[in-house]
């Protein structure tokens, strides 16, 4: 683990070195204060003993002109080595010859002077002379000197051994514990729940080792418990996930069956109820025919006609919606004349259009492809349910096939087909209903036209072709119905 700049360590080390080296400065220099104190006064108290010395032994010989004596004391003063130079003055002495002064010179002198007395009997004493004595600081400069050096000298020696034991403590104390706690942290940190180091020592680090311990195991075994409730929860949630899928299957299994049996009656049915319906058609157009019905019996016969035409297409559109819920309703996509195909769809409601006195216009762009690959029977449904709504829900105005084709590829036409009207429209809050099976949401006599299958079966039908019809209308104005289909065109189409 790498260590922070400013580690605990340093920190204390360099507040421990600090207050020491401060501690042993003042000690120092009050200590260096002193002795240059103490060596002054010791300087001053030898300078006054020595002054006190000549003044009382050079007095005699002075007096009494005794020169061998006179050499003798200069010599003895000048054995003290704090004795730079003497020089005596007395009437009669010659100056040279009664003065000493060592060979090397001073950095630092004193001098002083002291007057020679000489006392006959008591009283006033008669000044002879004098002498002049000069003193050398050195001594005591070095004497000065040699301490400082040792204060210094035991200062470093106390900042070294103060570094010295702080770091071995903070090492032996701090670091090493903090370094294993920190290591125990780490393993915990990375998954290994329930790690332990061993207690060392008794002081705070050591307890604080000791609830280490003790939260790595809780971790454990929460975890521990965590996994079994999981383990319990999902052993619970796999029983409930198979018990609901064993009642759902079995739901699914009788809601097929039943589909299946609605299925199979309305296709039994619609082929019993067509085929007498046939019947019946059969022989009102073969009455129909006849001249010698009168016109109110011919009246009656195309009333049965048509009810009869209007039940058949309602048992197919039946049939058409059970097959589609059934998922049985499939495409059969053959190559087809699409001209041919939309002339023809025109051509199945054109009459009623005029007869309703409606304008019906075909509007088809002239890069159709002729011939494409689709279920001709299922897109012609779809354009007679869209055409048929246009015409029976507009009173005046115009009804519009257009085929346009949007989008130009190789071997494929996107082609987008639109029924316009001018009639009734739909309001914007029933336009989710007009898709659904037996839904009509127009007023009246239309509603009695039709069974609201129509645009249900027209839905499908064009989704299983890959699309959707959109609506876009407004009440009063009349409504436009699209959808687009990608249809694959042979090559040479
Ligand atoms: N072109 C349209 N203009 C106005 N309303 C329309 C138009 N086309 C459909 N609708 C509304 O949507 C309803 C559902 O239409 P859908 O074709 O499904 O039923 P239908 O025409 O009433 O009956 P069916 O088509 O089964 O003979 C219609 O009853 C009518 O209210
Ligand atoms: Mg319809």
């Amino acid at each position: 683990m790498s260590r922070p700049p400013w580690s605990i360590q340093t920190r204390l080390m360099a507040g421990l070195s600090l207050s020491t080296a401060l501690l042993m400065g003042l000690i120092g220099w009050y200590w260096v204060q002193r002795s240059e104190r103490a060596l002054n006064l010791a300087l001053d108290q030898r300078q006054e003993r020595m002054a006190q010395m000549v003044a009382r032994g050079f007095a005699e010989p002075v007096w009494n002109l005794d020169l061998s004596s006179l050499s003798d004391l200069l010599d003895a003063v000048m054995a003290d080595p704090e004795v730079q130079s003497i020089e005596l003055e007395a009437p009669g002495l010659d100056r040279v010859s009664f003065s000493r002064r060592r060979a090397t010179p001073a950095a630092q002198t004193q001098t002083r002077e002291v007057a020679l007395l000489y006392r006959a009997g008591t009283g006033d004493g008669h000044e002879l002379g004098r002498a002049r004595l000069t003193y050398t600081r050195a001594l005591v400069n070095q004497s000065l000197a040699d301490t400082r050096e040792l204060v210094i000298s035991l200062l470093a020696m106390a900042l070294l051994a103060t570094l010295c034991s702080s770091y071995w403590l903070l090492r032996r104390l701090v670091e090493r514990p903090v370094l294993r706690l920190s290591r125990l942290a780490g393993r915990v940190a990375d998954g290994e729940l329930g790690a332990q180091i061993e207690v060392e020592r008794e002081d705070e680090l050591g307890q604080l080792t000791r609830q280490l311990n003790a939260m790595s195991l809780r971790l454990k075994a929460s975890a521990q418990e965590l996994r079994d409730s999981e383990a319990r929860n999902r052993s619970e949630l796999e029983q409930l996930v198979a018990e609901r899928t064993a009642e759902l299957s079995q739901a699914m299994q009788r809601a097929e069956a039943a589909s299946q049996a609605k299925s199979r009656f309305l296709a039994a049915m619609s082929h019993e109820f067509r085929t007498p319906l046939n019947a019946i058609l059969g022989f009102a157009q073969l009455l129909q025919l006849d001249p010698r019905l009168e016109a109110q019996q011919q009246s009656r016969v195309r009333l049965i006609r048509d009810s009869g035409d209007h039940l058949l297409a309602l048992i197919t559109d039946l049939l058409d919606v059970a097959s589609i819920e059934a998922g049985k309703l499939s495409l059969f996509p053959t190559q087809l004349d699409l001209r041919a195909l939309l002339d023809m769809a025109c051509d199945s409601v054109r009459l009623r259009a005029t007869e309703k006195g409606l304008r019906f216009e075909q509007q088809f762009a002239p890069d159709l492809p002729s011939q494409v690959r689709a279920d001709g029977q299922r897109l012609r449904q779809v354009l007679l349910n869209l055409l048929s709504n246009a015409i029976k829900f507009t009173d005046m105005g115009q009804v519009t096939l257009a085929v346009e084709r949007i989008h130009e590829e190789p071997g494929l036409a996107l082609l987008r087909f639109a029924v316009q009207d001018t009639g009734i429209g739909i309001a914007a809050e029933q336009l989710d209903r007009i898709f659904q099976p037996f839904e009509q949401v127009a007023e009246g006599r239309r509603r009695q036209d039709g069974t609201g299958l129509g645009l249900a079966i027209s839905q499908q039908l064009v989704r299983l072709m890959g699309s959707e019809i959109e609506v876009r209308t407004q009440p009063g104005q009349g409504s436009r119905f699209t959808f687009t289909l990608s249809l694959p065109t042979p090559a040479s189409g």
